[in-house]
């Protein structure tokens, strides 16, 4: 592909307004969102949304979120609306919940993977929305990381990944959320949870009664899948990782055996043995789930960047609230 000179930009009015020009160009611009940072293009323009799968080097039946800057967008793009979409969006948008619904003729093949659906979401982030607001146009934002790696959390992160591949990063600080929008199917009946992300599914049915939440297996890597955010291997670090509920005996065997462990050790800190300490990088994780979300993410990069060969990583409690995690951690281990 064609290199790019990317420009990194603290997300001033300017900034976006630049950011919103290129946009309507067919150029590639990745910005914060509350959960993680996106990387946009104009939904309706064919070509442009390729260009997200190059920069990627996403498999081009991975369908993508279109972002909208309120409802009435949403509903645009089409072919109905039910009930339901309108309770969730009252009481969820904007906020981390992607509704998937019959698509209709204004969005191209290449946001859907083919697909007859299009799952759709209005952030919450103040820069999202200003760039929203500014384009005047849907746009297709996957995480902005390259294909199977970690999502970004911070402009950093997108500029490691993406850097010389696209047009624009917004630069709107660490994201808030930490971990990706919950996405839901309302193709279904009853709805069908896709992707446990932010938003519990304890919230959802709280507004619209019983939801499914089994997982999903999709049959063919051909076909467009149900949600490929549902492979069992998709949100991965580039070192190997494993939860182990004895993490403390399975980082000192490792280390034994002459790797350097990274370890996620959740709650408290308590300092490494003096024998361990050049062969461990401790990265101390919270006991509040929403925190943990919110580091996550990074403390895998920094893993990853500091040179470790194994990272081993507590496994995660298993109340409710740690659904999402528990997801993402099963599909980063090996
Ligand atoms: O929080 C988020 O959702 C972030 C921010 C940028 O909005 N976006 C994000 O996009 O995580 P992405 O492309 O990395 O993940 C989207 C997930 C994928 O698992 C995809 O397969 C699923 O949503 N998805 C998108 N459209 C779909 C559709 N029409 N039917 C089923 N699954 C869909
Ligand atoms: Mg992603």
């Amino acid at each position: 592909m064609l290199k790019k000179q990317t420009k990194l930009l603290p997300a001033s009015e300017e900034a976006v307004k630049e950011a919103a020009e290129l946009l309507r160009n067919g150029g590639l611009v990745a910005f914060p969102t509350e959960t993680v940072y996106g990387l946009g293009a104009n939904a309706l323009d064919a070509q442009a949304v390729q260009g997200i799968f190059l920069a990627k080097g996403r498999p081009a039946n991975n369908p993508l979120i279109v972002h909208v800057p309120d409802a009435d967008a949403a509903k645009d793009l089409v072919m109905k609306w039910p009930p339901q979409a309108q309770q969730l969006v009252d009481a969820f948008w904007p906020g981390p919940l992607t509704l998937v619904l019959p698509r209709n003729e204004r969005i191209p093949d290449a946001v859907t993977g083919g697909g007859a659906t299009v799952g759709i979401r209005m952030p919450a982030h103040p820069v999202a929305l200003a760039l929203l607001r500014a384009v005047r146009l849907p746009i297709a934002a996957p995480s902005a990381n390259r294909s199977n790696h970690v999502s970004p959390t911070s402009a950093a992160h997108v500029w490691d990944d993406l850097a010389g591949r696209i047009d624009l990063i917004l630069d709107g600080g660490a994201t808030p959320g930490g971990i990706e929008s919950t996405v839901l199917s309302l193709a279904e009946d009853p709805p069908r949870l896709l992707r446990p992300g932010l938003l519990s599914p304890e919230a959802i049915q709280a507004v619209i009664g019983p939801i499914q939440i089994s997982e999903l297996h999709h049959s063919s890597a051909n076909d467009a899948l149900p949600s490929p955010g549902m492979l069992p291997r998709h949100y991965a670090p580039t070192v190997p990782l494993e939860l182990s509920e004895n993490a403390a005996d399975r980082v000192y065997a490792l280390a034994a055996a002459g790797e350097r462990v990274g370890w996620l050790r959740l709650g408290d800190a308590l300092p490494l043995p003096k024998e361990l300490q050049a062969h461990v990088t401790l990265v101390p994780m919270p006991a509040n789930a929403a925190d943990y979300a919110r580091q996550l993410y990074a403390a895998l990069r920094l893993l990853e960047a500091s040179g470790v060969t194994r990272i081993v990583v507590d496994k995660p409690p298993s109340g409710a609230e740690w659904l999402a995690i528990q997801d993402r951690l099963r599909r980063a281990a090996t």
